[in-house]
């Protein structure tokens, strides 16, 4: 019987429980055990009762629930070798050889290496006794698939990644609700969203609240008087008498020298520019919490049960898939190109975190 093992990681995201309900049931009704992995990676370094076998039963109400109920980590472990090879022992222990990893880009980035890697590790595994080489020989490839969780929707290769349209709602609900107070006391209000180096959260909230100006990485303002045009702007807006003024900062908006662009500048600007009584929200973790809308839910199920069929489908040198979905249809591309893919888009931007991520020494790893 195969062993398929699913784990979250990274930040959470809505609909992660629906992958891992997808994944679990999928498994089991082709035949396979299946097992959740606890607290991200930090559980397969872990071991022990970090992996549980999951029943039919064991993921009743996990569609609905928001987060994710096996837990996540941004786990310093995995990063170093040791903790892969604790990680490659407690697998082969478990007798699981096919690890379907739910996350962003760092954590997809980390699962590649670790099937890369794994000859080696068993071999070390072996030479340190920690394993018997009829246990390694029985477990000589690792299958990996990648199913994209994060609200940022800032894998390419996918259209959209799970979670990302439920907290799309959540801000568009707060802005909606910030616009009739806006409009009451004729504010201005400056809201950052998170969406770390992808604008995709910000641009969509703009156009669905029909926001004044928003702020994305990969459209830096042009040109130097870019403020005193938008103050502008708002200003005939204003004249025309227009009663609220909406502007939406994704965290990790920069200007064309690559400096932030913070929400905080923003509000200073039209208090001291414009004189308009301004207020900031940033958003937070209200954005990423709660439960996932429906596109959510059967997005990560419809995947769920992909990832189940390029774990039997997946042969020693064929690449590690990563299930996404193109044109509406639900497909499986090369991980590491879609990685590489999203790490050109990451370059093209100045974002030198994820180059980092990409050599695994930066913090960013495990996003
Ligand atoms: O990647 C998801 C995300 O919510 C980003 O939008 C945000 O920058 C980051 O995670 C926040 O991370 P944490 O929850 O660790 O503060």
């Amino acid at each position: 019987r195969r062993k398929i093992a699913i784990l979250t990681s990274g930040g959470d995201a809505p609909g992660m429980n629906a992958a891992v309900r997808g994944v679990v049931r999928a498994a089991i009704m082709r035949g396979c055990d299946a097992y959740a992995v606890h607290e991200g990676y930090q559980g397969l370094v872990d071991g022990g009762d970090m992996i549980r076998k999951m029943g039919w039963d064991d993921v009743q109400g996990y569609l609905s629930t928001g987060g994710t109920i096996i837990g996540t980590a941004r786990c310093k472990a995995f990063r170093e070798r040791p903790g892969r090879l604790l990680a490659a022992r407690n697998l082969v222990k478990e007798g699981i050889d096919a690890l379907v990893v739910c996350g962003g880009d760092g954590s997809l980035t980390g699962a590649d290496l670790f099937r890369s890697e794994w000859p080696s590790l068993l071999e070390e595994l072996v030479k340190t006794k920690e394993l018997t080489s009829e246990e390694a020989e029985r477990f000589t490839h690792l299958n990996i698939v990648g199913l994209v969780g994060s609200i940022d929707n800032d894998m390419s290769s996918t259209d959209i990644t799970i979670g990302a349209v439920t907290c799309l709602h959540r801000i568009c609900e707060s802005i909606d609700s910030i616009s009739s107070t806006a409009s009451s006391h004729s504010r201005a209000f400056v809201v950052e969203v998170m969406g770390r180096h992808c604008g995709w959260l910000a641009l969509m909230a703009g156009i669905a609240t029909g926001a004044d100006f928003i702020f994305i990485p990969e459209r830096p303002p042009s040109g130097e008087n870019w403020r005193d045009n938008m103050c502008a702007e708002i200003k005939a807006h204003r004249d025309l008498g227009k009663r609220k003024t909406i502007v939406i900062v994704c965290e990790g908006a920069i200007d064309s020298n690559l400096n932030p662009i913070t929400s905080k500048d923003m509000m200073d600007l039209l208090t001291d520019r414009l004189d308009l009584d301004t207020r900031m929200t940033i958003l937070g973790h209200v954005q990423r919490g709660g439960k996932p809308c429906v596109y959510d839910r059967n997005l990560a199920t419809m995947q769920g049960v992909e990832a189940v069929e390029a774990v039997l489908a997946s042969r020693p040198g064929i690449p590690s898939p990563m299930i996404g979905m193109n044109e509406n249809k639900i497909t499986r591309t090369d991980l590491m190109k879609a990685v590489a893919l999203t790490g050109e888009v990451a370059k093209a931007i100045g974002r030198k975190d994820f180059i980092g991520a990409m050599e695994l020494r930066d913090p960013a790893f495990n996003q």
